[in-house]
């Protein structure tokens, strides 16, 4: 019988990129793409796969108990993918409960629904928790997160995130459910919305506008392609031991301030501007209320029990995004649409 496995948050950016490979490297599963569609969702991420046999949309809100149950009742999944979450650190700030609802309350409808559902038959089952490094908190200059760091989760997104892989933990100490968790660090590439930094920095590039640097520009993320992570999870899903939590990071660290020069430096090319052209956009803006000073990650455990490795350098990433936005200006122009312009004025004027 071909396996059903549920992927939640799948029309989101990094969710299409699990889809995609999913679908395409296993076509003797069913996958299922279960998501809300709210402002981060998009199902013009999936364009390419809706005439796919093994491939079916179905939405839904992971907070609503009574629907998710019947969905777990219905397709009986082997495995679950989850991914659906409020991502944005910024919109934590300014509202916090929509993370504690999605991200901790649905997250715990999806482990009662597959608890209920595997009680009785867990073999190859698994719940498979897609977290972040932001649950770690935040680093001094040097040093890097492994799986022993001890939580220390410092805005509402974090803590949420936080309180979701400790449900989970607690799901497979309590229940017996079979998990496994990955923390990844910052992703970029493809589909991200543009209220991240690079997708943003790339809009605003692009029509000659300001490009906000909270503070001096000084904090330090560690960047990873999205696709890398998708193949990570592709690989913690199969191969990943029950109960166990795997690391995923790019070993690429950059404060944000250089992050955008390099940026910069990018467009101009892609575009045929004078080169320092549009690093005189740049402007520092009011920094983000707590904002983590350094994240940074240890891959080891991953790199040596699958054998995991990130495929692409730096360069050649954010040559292939800079190239996927600007050839996807449609894809770019309907997001845009939505709320997006009461957003950003929410966030960026009189900062
Ligand atoms: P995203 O915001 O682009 O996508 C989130 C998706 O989840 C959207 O499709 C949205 O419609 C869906 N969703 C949100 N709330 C929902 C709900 N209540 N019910 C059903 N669907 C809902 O996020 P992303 O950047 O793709 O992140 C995906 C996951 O990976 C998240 O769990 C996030 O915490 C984690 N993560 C992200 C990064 C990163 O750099 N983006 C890094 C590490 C981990
Ligand atoms: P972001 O893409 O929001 O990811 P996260 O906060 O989850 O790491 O931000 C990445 C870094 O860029 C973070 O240090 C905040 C900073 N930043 C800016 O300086 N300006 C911006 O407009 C945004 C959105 C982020």
């Amino acid at each position: 019988m071909k396996k059903t496995i549920l992927i939640t948050g799948g029309a989101g950016f990094i969710g299409s990129h699990v889809v995609r490979l999913m679908v395409n490297k296993y076509p003797g599963y069913r996958i299922l793409n279960l998501d809300a569609l709210t402002y981060a969702g998009n199902l013009e991420n999936l364009k390419d796969l809706e005439e796919k046999p093994n491939y079916a949309f179905v939405k839904a809100d992971i907070t609503d108990e009574k629907a998710i149950r019947e969905v777990f009742e219905k397709h009986k999944p082997d495995g679950v993918i989850h991914l659906a979450a409020e991502s944005h650190v910024d919109r934590s700030i300014s509202d916090p409960l929509a993370f504690i609802r999605s991200n901790v309350v649905g997250t715990v409808n999806l482990l009662n629904a597959a608890r209920n559902l595997w009680e009785n038959d867990k073999e190859g089952k698994c719940f498979y928790h897609i977290s972040t490094d932001e649950v770690y908190g935040s680093l001094g200059a040097t040093g890097l997160f492994t799986e022993e760091t001890a939580y220390d989760p410092r805005s509402p997104y974090s803590a949420s995130k936080a309180s979701s892989d400790h449900m989970v933990r607690a799901w497979h100490h309590t229940y017996n459910l079979p998990v496994v968790i990955s923390n990844c660090s910052n992703n970029y590439g493809p589909n991200q919305f543009p209220e991240k930094l690079i997708p943003l920095a790339i809009n605003n590039i692009k029509h000659k506008k300001d490009i906000p640097i909270y503070g001096k520009g000084e904090n330090v993320r560690d960047w990873l392609f999205v696709e890398d992570h998708a193949a990570a999870i592709d690989l913690i899903f199969h191969k990943g031991r029950n109960g166990e939590t795997y690391n995923i990071g790019g070993n690429n660290e950059w404060t944000n301030i250089d992050l955008i020069r390099k940026l910069c430096e990018v467009m101009d090319k892609a575009l045929g501007r004078e080169p320092g052209e549009s690093v005189k956009l740049i402007t520092f803006v009011k920094d983000r209320a707590g904002h983590d000073k350094r994240y940074a990650i240890d891959s080891g455990k991953l790199m040596t029990e699958l054998d995991w490795k990130p495929s692409l350098q730096f360069e050649e990433g954010i040559e292939k995004t800079v190239d996927w936005y600007l050839k996807n200006e449609g894809w770019l122009e309907n997001v845009l649409s939505g709320d997006y312009a009461n957003y950003y004025s929410q966030q960026y004027d009189n900062r």
